[in-house]
């Protein structure tokens, strides 16, 4: 199954991280999307992945990354996935 790695990581002391900037949220929509499109596509949630400042971070297993992602880019990354 197609993955995509979403970090909900929240940097105590920071002001930057992607939990502050709303992927916890991202990853809640991208999964309501990937159920209304019936993709087989799992989401899954993991800490840090170092590009903090860039955030929210989103990052196909295996593939391409997506950087600075809000809920109104979650149409178009679907598309990307689904391409061959
Ligand atoms: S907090 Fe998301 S990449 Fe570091």
């Amino acid at each position: 199954m197609q993955r995509i790695a979403i970090c909900i990581n929240r940097r105590f002391g920071h002001n930057t991280s992607c939990a502050q900037r709303g992927s916890v949220a991202l990853a809640d929509a991208f999964e309501a999307a990937i159920a209304a499109r019936g993709l087989s596509l799992k989401v899954m949630r993991l800490p840090c992945m170092g590009a903090c400042e860039i955030g929210p971070n989103v990052k196909e297993v295996g593939g391409d990354i997506w950087h600075e992602v809000s809920e109104a880019d979650i149409p178009r990354i679907l598309d990307e996935l689904a391409q061959p």
